[in-house]
């Protein structure tokens, strides 16, 4: 056997240096060398197999494609995200802060999942998990559970059983013996994925991978984990809240746009699957600073509440606080307000919320937050049954936003009554008795709505 050699890995971006630097060279991140050790020649199984499997080019026109078939979870807000369910033989990644609930969404999948599954955790003990378990459901004859935390026996434990489903609770529990540095270790991940993807690839069974999260939010680890695996998810949500969303971050097989929405109960994760319930309060219509927005998140529209706060403000620079909204444009927007509509930016204290902790993406959301604005400085209610959806722009221009009809067609689905939309191209093709409010400039929604 080699040498061992020690070297300096960043944390972050898995460069290697000889000595410990403070900064690191490629990332430009502080802080994130660690010393590991690295025996070079000692062969790891993936470099091993290489030459023993001699795999063939094939015509891709001649591959079957009969065993790409996708193996549903019977969770249907966990295979709308995976873009239909699990492709055999793919690792996914799925990240989120502790305590989000990501074994519980892991081990629900398990009991729903019709084939064995093998469970493995590094972090929790065999009589934890069935405690859990039996309180999300009943047992099935088919799961299994295993402590471990070396990735050749959970490895060499797969062969054996052969399950149709793989997960590891935690990826930053592993440790392989090929290398000497202590678990959590980028070349420790590094190293442990490789090995438990080769076995994925080799016996087309799916593993589902936990992922720790650092502080600033991104997997830890991992840059160099988001590329080797063919899927990352990302579970988030506020503590406060009960709800959870799993977006996709990378999706090999699928679209990243789709979104799943679960809510924490007594008995684990509820799918959501009209998210419109949870984000609309039916009677809070008689305040001010509260506007509704027909969104779409991936392909599925549903509405949401915006509330906003104008107060005069008190100190001489004035705040400006969002929860769930990008404070940036939050600014552009006050900023177009006070160039079009003549509101006074410098003078008022700005907080804005989007119902339901969830964070929005989509920018059409931009005329419902300018209008609960509005109606919150002036005081007065956006009247009953009124919804927005639009994009604004620096000069006041309401823009289009994708799939405008399906917006249309939830807030008519929901009750509302009228919408304000930028120009709608072919209006004839929405049926639906809702009234249809084209704007196409912010003066114009005010002078509207409040005149
Ligand atoms: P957990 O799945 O352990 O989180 P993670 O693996 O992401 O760290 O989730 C733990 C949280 O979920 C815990 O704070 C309690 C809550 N919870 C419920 O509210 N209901 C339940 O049925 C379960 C199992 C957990
Ligand atoms: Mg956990």
């Amino acid at each position: 056997m080699a040498k061992a050699k020690t070297v300096y890995i960043c944390q972050n971006c898995g460069a290697q240096s000889p000595k410990w630097t403070g900064k690191c060279n490629s990332c430009d991140q502080w802080n994130t060398f660690v010393e590991e050790v690295v025996i070079p020649s000692a062969k790891s199984p993936a470099l091993l197999s290489q030459n023993a499997t001699g795999n063939k080019p094939v015509l891709l026109k001649e591959v079957n494609e009969a065993n790409q078939v996708r193996i549903s979870t019977m969770n249907t807000e966990f295979d709308r995200v995976l873009g239909g369910g699990l492709v055999p033989g793919s690792v996914t990644l799925i990240g989120g802060e502790p305590g989000i609930g990501k074994s519980t969404l892991l081990l629900q999948i398990s009991q729903q999942f019709s084939g064995t599954v093998l469970y493995v955790s590094g972090e929790e003990s065999a009589d934890q998990i069935k405690l859990r378990a039996n309180r999300l459901g009943k047992l099935t004859e088919s799961l299994f559970f295993l402590a471990e935390v070396s990735t050749e026996a959970i490895v060499a434990q797969c062969k054996q059983l052969s399950p149709g489903l793989v997960i590891i609770d935690s990826i930053q529990t592993l440790r392989t013996s090929y290398i000497e540095s202590s678990p959590g270790t980028i070349t420790q991940i590094r190293e442990s994925a490789t090995q438990l993807i080769q076995y994925a690839k080799e016996y087309s069974v799916p593993i589902i991978l936990v992922g720790h999260i650092t502080k600033d939010g991104s997997l830890a680890g991992p840059k160099i984990l988001e590329h080797v695996v063919d899927t990352v998810l990302q579970f988030e949500g506020d503590n406060h809240f009960m709800y959870r969303i799993l977006r996709a971050h990378k999706n090999r097989f699928g679209s990243t746009s789709e979104i799943g929405i679960f809510e924490m109960s007594e008995s684990g994760l509820r799918e959501v699957t009209n998210p419109s319930e949870f984000l609309l309060f039916a009677n809070s219509y008689q305040y001010s600073g509260i506007s509704a927005c027909a969104t779409v998140e991936g392909i599925r529209p549903f509405i949401i509440e915006v509330q906003a706060l104008v107060s005069t403000a008190v100190y001489g620079t004035p705040q400006r606080s969002a929860t769930g909204f990008d404070t940036r444009r939050l600014n552009m927007l006050l900023a177009v307000l006070e160039k079009r509509v003549g509101f006074r930016l410098s003078s008022k204290d700005v907080f804005l919320n989007i119902a339901g902790g969830i964070k929005v993406t989509d920018t059409a959301i931009d005329l419902a937050v300018i209008c609960a604005i509005l109606s919150s400085d002036v005081d007065r209610p956006i009247p009953k049954g009124t919804c927005f959806s639009g994009e604004v722009g620096l000069s006041g221009e309401i823009r289009p936003a994708g799939r405008m009809e399906q917006r249309i067609a939830e807030a008519a689905k929901l009750g509302y009554r009228r919408i304000f939309v930028p120009k709608v191209k072919n209006k004839t093709s929405i049926k639906s008795d809702i009234e249809i409010i084209e704007v196409q400039k912010v003066e114009q929604v005010f002078s509207k709505l409040f005149s």
